[in-house]
């Protein structure tokens, strides 16, 4: 079973790349569901069918399905959303805010990763294609479980004994709200739910995140961010599809500029994700719609590949815990040979090896702790950070 991730910043062709990845796997005999987490039903457009949040056929072997978040929260945490509204009633938020108030931002799309855990589970699958809403979105969606369970863990078992404890007390001596055993069962419920999503996402043998970029600027420096960020979460990216790219057979001269600019973008491109492979599509002369567009498009995008395998297997960036605080370890293809240096400007961390170069961006955790050692050694360079970030402008 594989899961397919495909994220980017918003327009640049993700759907279009999940739906023709999708499509070449189901042609290929498997059988394949897609999926989007995006509100805005562009699968549906992109296949020219209309969607349903239930799995729908729509070419051989393939289905796709448009997850309702707002859906799956009611029904698992309705229980636990009305219990908070009386509690921040009881503390003095009048009726509308209260309600908003209980909407933990995101909590509804993280709703759509227990789908993906039901479907990956079910056995009825070889392959689910996700295609994600845009970058801060689904990075802070994936770094959820994480939080939750941090949350879940240290908060909840206690949460729950005290509440047992001086809950009888409490509703007698104040007027506090006590949670009932259908709340605790709901977050635990919802918990047990969410619990196996991480190990299904994390591991690179299932799961690979296929990052969409065009040759633009802020685009690019966004997908940077954000392979930085999904390392730093544990989540394996194994491409990177440069999307919208001048066909080669574009030679009017109006077009030299843009061309030029371009083929800037994608040097910087290979560089800055070197060493993932980076795929290639041309702008095509109009919208991709339909299943023989995008068996085109995939067909362009992956060439000889199998769409479904990973495209690359080591991790070229790994982010981790230690005692002592960070340990980055990167992937560098260099030798060994030649000093090290190791700086930081801005939140990027800049590394020479010799005459290379190569800037990392930082997640804002890592960039505001020092750097406390940097080595390398068999072409992995291991920088460590310390453990408590230094304040803001000290
Ligand atoms: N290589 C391409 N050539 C022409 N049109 C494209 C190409 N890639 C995407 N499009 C079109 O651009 C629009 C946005 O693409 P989409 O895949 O929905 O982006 P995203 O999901 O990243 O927001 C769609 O109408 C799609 O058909
Ligand atoms: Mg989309």
């Amino acid at each position: 079973m594989r899961v397919l991730l495909f994220t980017g910043k918003g327009g640049v062709g993700k759907t279009t790349a999940a739906a023709a990845t999708a499509i070449s796997c189901a042609d290929s005999g498997l059988r394949t569901l897609v999926m989007s987490t995006d509100p805005a039903h562009s699968l549906a457009d992109s296949f020219d069918v209309c969607l349903s949040t239930e799995p729908t056929d729509v070419a051989r072997g393939l289905w796709a399905q448009q997850l309702d978040a707002q859906e799956r929260m009611e029904e698992s945490w309705a229980e636990v959303r009305d219990y908070l509204v009386d509690v921040f009633n009881w503390a003095g938020a009048d009726g509308l805010e209260a309600e908003e108030l209980s909407v933990i931002p995101g909590l509804d799309e993280l709703f759509s990763l227990t789908d993906i855990k039901t479907h990956a589970r079910s056995g009825e699958w070889d392959v689910l294609v996700v295609d994600c809403a845009p970058t801060a979105e689904t990075i802070r969606l994936l770094s959820m479980p994480d939080v939750l369970s941090w949350y879940m863990e240290r908060v909840f078992p206690l949460g729950r004994r005290v509440n047992r404890l001086v809950g009888p007390v409490l509703s007698r001596v104040s007027s506090l709200p006590v949670a009932g055993d259908n709340v605790f069962g709901a977050t635990r419920r919802f918990y047990d739910q969410l619990d196996g999503v991480k190990d299904i996402l994390g591991d690179p043998a299932t799961t690979s995140v296929r990052l969409v970029v065009n040759p633009e600027r802020m685009v690019i420096a966004e997908a940077r961010r954000t392979y930085t960020y999904l390392s730093l979460f544990g989540y394996r990216v194994d491409a990177v599809i440069a999307n919208r790219l001048l066909p080669t057979a574009v030679n009017d001269p109006w077009f030299k500029k843009w061309k030029d600019l371009q083929a800037e973008h994608m040097a910087s491109i290979t560089e800055g994700f070197d060493p993932l492979p980076v795929l290639r599509a041309e702008l095509a002369e109009t919208e991709i719609v339909g299943a023989d567009r995008l068996r085109a498009f995939a067909g362009e995008v992956y060439g000889p590949r199998n769409p479904a395998e990973p495209m690359h297997t080591s991790s070229p960036m790994i982010i981790e815990r230690v005692d002592t605080g960070y340990r980055l370890r990167l992937e560098l293809p260099f030798t060994d040979r030649g000093d090290l240096d190791v700086g930081r400007v801005a939140g990027e961390l800049l590394i020479r090896v010799g005459p290379y170069r190569r800037s990392v961006m930082l997640p804002d955790s890592l960039s505001r702790r020092e750097v406390r050692s940097a080595s390398l050694k068999n072409g992995v360079l291991t920088v460590t950070f310390g453990g408590s970030p230094r304040r803001r402008g000290a």
